[in-house]
This record gives structure tokens, C-alpha cells and sequence, in this order.
């Protein structure tokens, strides 16, 4: 197994603290999340459910929606845990399309509060995606001013 860098495990430690603040009223199974942007910052989430169920967010989301309502939008890794017992982390089909959307090359580490992890990149998670590269050739279609 790969082992982690430096940054990667304070990726994991800051996903890890995360979790506590998930609010998982429904399914009691909490996720934390830690992003890292290209420029070093760090943007972390949790899981937030509803009791309309429909209306929860995962964690993943929840960090990558956070980084670009601040303006940041380059990102290298994530790093998502769940509490030992719920297994490994391992991202949803929302969240590695819109993981994709941002870098298809990023880092993906799946870990727990155990410390067991692995490793991929979302194109490995997310093979033959549909990205912006098939909306290139659209014009955008803009009201008039
Ligand atoms: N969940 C995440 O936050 N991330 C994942 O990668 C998988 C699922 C959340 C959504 C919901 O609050 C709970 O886990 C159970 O599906």
C-alpha cells in the first residue's frame, strides 16, 4: 500500500475531526471530508441530512462547495473517513461526478478512524465520465443584456 504523505495525513486527521460534526440524525453513519487546494489551503465537511431525505449533502460535496464559494477551484486531493466500523470510505456517485468536474486527476484516500486506508484518483473511481470536454464545441446561449 502506498503510504501517505505529510499533508495527506493531516488531510485524514482534519477529515477525521470533521465527522464529529456531522448531523446524521437519520442514519447515525457520519463521513468527514478534507480538500486540498492547489495552493495549499484546506477545506473540510461533513455529511448534513434532512428529514426530507432527499435534501442531505454529502461530505465530499460539502468541502468542494465550500472551496469554490470562497473563490478556490484547484484542487490535488481529498481525503474521506468514516468511523471504524462503516468500513472504508468510498464516495458516492454524486460526489466523483462532481469531484470530476474539478480534476479527474485528484487524489481520492478512502480511510477510517483506524487508520486502515486506501488510495485512488477519481478517474480511476469515475472511468468514461462525462465532463466539460463534450460541451466544448456548444455555444453558450446568453440573454440579451
Ligand atoms: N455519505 C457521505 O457523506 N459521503 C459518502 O461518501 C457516502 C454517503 C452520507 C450521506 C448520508 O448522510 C449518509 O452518508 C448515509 O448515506
Amino acid at each position: 500500500m502506498e503510504e501517505l504523505t505529510p499533508i495527506e495525513e493531516t488531510l485524514v486527521e482534519k477529515a477525521t475531526s470533521a465527522l464529529k460534526n456531522a448531523h446524521v440524525p437519520y442514519s447515525n453513519f457520519r463521513v468527514g471530508a478534507a480538500l486540498l487546494s492547489t495552493d495549499g489551503e484546506i477545506y473540510t465537511g461533513c455529511n448534513v441530512e434532512n428529514a426530507a431525505y432527499g435534501s442531505t449533502i454529502c461530505a465530499e460535496r460539502t468541502a468542494i462547495f465550500k472551496a469554490i464559494s470562497e473563490g478556490d477551484k484547484e484542487f490535488s486531493a481529498i481525503a474521506i473517513v468514516l468511523e471504524t466500523g462503516d468500513g472504508i470510505g468510498s464516495p458516492c456517485g454524486a460526489c466523483r461526478q462532481v469531484m470530476n468536474e474539478f480534476n479527474a486527476e485528484m487524489k481520492v484516500i478512502m480511510a477510517n478512524t483506524s487508520g486502515d486506508y486506501k488510495i485512488s484518483t477519481v478517474e480511476d473511481l469515475l472511468p468514461d465520465s462525462f465532463g466539460a470536454n463534450y460541451l466544448e464545441h456548444n455555444e453558450i446561449v446568453r440573454p440579451e443584456p
